[in-house]
């Protein structure tokens, strides 16, 4: 075989195709895959190569990468095709940043609009592999969207545990659109999380959470496509948002794994970014993580709105393995960053405009240095949450400084010269 399935708490192994999400001892598995007969130099010749390359493997910046995702997908993956997404230099972002060499990269570029995209691909492609009759997620709402549009390119039924009133507009909606059985749960998205787990448990249906470690090997190409994109040198920091954690535990499993087999010669330090109201893991880190935290969580930012994140463990891992940080940012914040990017004409989802916000945050306390070279990760597009820009735009009073308020007018041309003539003054 290809990849062992080995749990992080117990170090059982499992094949390949086990279909058990968890370890029996309730450990969380990690997938080894054996390593590449190519050294560091022919792996960045042979994705180099892929690309421009029609195949259709070759066309996703996932499966791309495929020796380092899942070696033996073989002729089985549903993708459609994902990633490629673009690696931006904004001059309004870096300079609000305070960091002259600010890269942005853009997951909301993906098919569903976020990076969820990436680890759906391998996670139904899995699900295809071991037969499973019908797949299920918990979501904020992005990982619901990716898993009902990947599960109805596959023909397999999916399940989506949404919190109810919750789930941004645009999120709810691609659930509704692609065909997910979408469950509205009166609760939380922890509380959603822990129903579908036992509902997969009873049900024999796939769990394709982040806890699932195939969505975290698809979820590692943000780091491989971006240091790609760098031409294998690696940045001094990559900052991102952090809720669940899978996120960061992919990134911590990339960067490590690309530094063994050669792909980068050195780590870049990981800056994960919570929203303050949602901050279990900042907490955790100021405390040494001498002990799990949860949080009853509240935040604007709903994509992040989670108290009790599941991959923990391997979040403290990505820290400590990459020298990394954790850090908060309130509300207030994330809708300043979210207001300089849209109007930068980047555009994202308020849990991604975390990321820069943080990003300037670590600036300001100068644990950032003027001249690193750091890359932030946007996560979802600006049309997911169209009730955050409505708000922010239209309704928030007083007006926030950078709130661009629409006018009406009657159907008349001195109605029009009114209104330029009044913001030409
Ligand atoms: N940004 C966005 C846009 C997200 O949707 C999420 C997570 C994150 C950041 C955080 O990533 O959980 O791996 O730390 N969204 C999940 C969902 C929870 O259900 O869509 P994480």
């Amino acid at each position: 075989m290809a990849t062992l399935q080995v749990c992080a708490a117990c170090g059982d192994r499992f094949s390949e195709l086990d279909p058990a999400v968890r370890c029996p001892c309730g450990g969380l598995l990690e997938l080894r895959h054996d390593p590449p007969a190519e050294d560091g130099a022919s792996l960045r010749r042979l994705f180099q190569g892929r690309l421009g390359d029609r195949e259709e493997a070759n066309l996703s910046g996932v499966w791309r990468y495929r020796e380092l995702v899942l070696p033996g997908a073989g002729g089985q993956i549903v993708t459609h095709p994902e990633g490629n997404t673009p690696l931006l230099r904004r001059l309004p972002i870096a300079e609000w940043a305070g960091l002259p060499d600010l890269r942005i990269k853009h997951e909301g570029h993906n098919p569903t609009g976020s990076f969820k995209d990436r680890g759906m691909t391998v996670g139904v492609t899995q699900a295809r592999r071991i037969g499973a009759r019908a797949i299920a997620c918990a979501s904020t709402g992005n990982t619901s969207a990716a898993l009902a549009a990947y599960g109805a390119q596959a023909g397999i039924p999916a399940l989506v545990f949404v919190p109810a009133g919750q789930v941004a507009l645009g999120k709810l909606s691609q659930s509704l659109a692609y065909g997910a059985r979408t469950l509205l749960v009166r609760g939380d998205f922890d509380a959603c999380l822990r129903l579908v787990q036992e509902a997969a448990d009873q049900l024999g249906v796939y769990l394709l959470n982040s806890i699932n470690p195939f969505r975290l090997e698809g979820q590692k190409t943000i780091v491989l496509e971006l240091l790609h994109q760098l031409e294998w040198q690696a940045p001094d920091w990559i900052v991102l948002p952090a809720g669940n954690l899978g996120n960061t535990a992919a990134f911590g499993k990339a960067l490590l794994e690309a530094r063994a087999l050669g792909l980068i010669d050195r780590l870049p330090r990981i800056a994960a970014v919570q929203a303050a109201g949602a901050a279990p893991f900042a907490q955790g880190f100021r405390e040494g993580f001498a002990a799990r935290r949860t949080v009853k969580a509240e935040t604007i930012a709903t994509a992040i709105k989670i108290g009790d994140p599941a991959s923990w463990d391997r979040g403290v891992r990505t820290i400590r393995e990459t020298d990394g940080v954790v850090t908060q940012v309130t509300d207030a914040e994330i809708l300043e960053a979210k207001a300089v990017i849209d109007a930068a004409g980047v555009g994202c989802e308020p849990a991604s405009a975390a990321s820069v916000a943080g990003a300037r945050k670590l600036r300001e306390e100068r644990l950032i240095p003027l001249d690193a070279r750091v890359v932030t990760v946007l996560t979802g597009h600006v049309l997911k949450d169209p009730g955050a820009l409505i708000t922010y735009h239209q309704e928030m009073e007083p007006a926030p400084s950078r709130a661009n308020r629409p006018v009406e007018i009657e159907a008349d041309l001195r109605a029009v010269e009114r209104v330029l003539g009044r913001e030409g003054r």
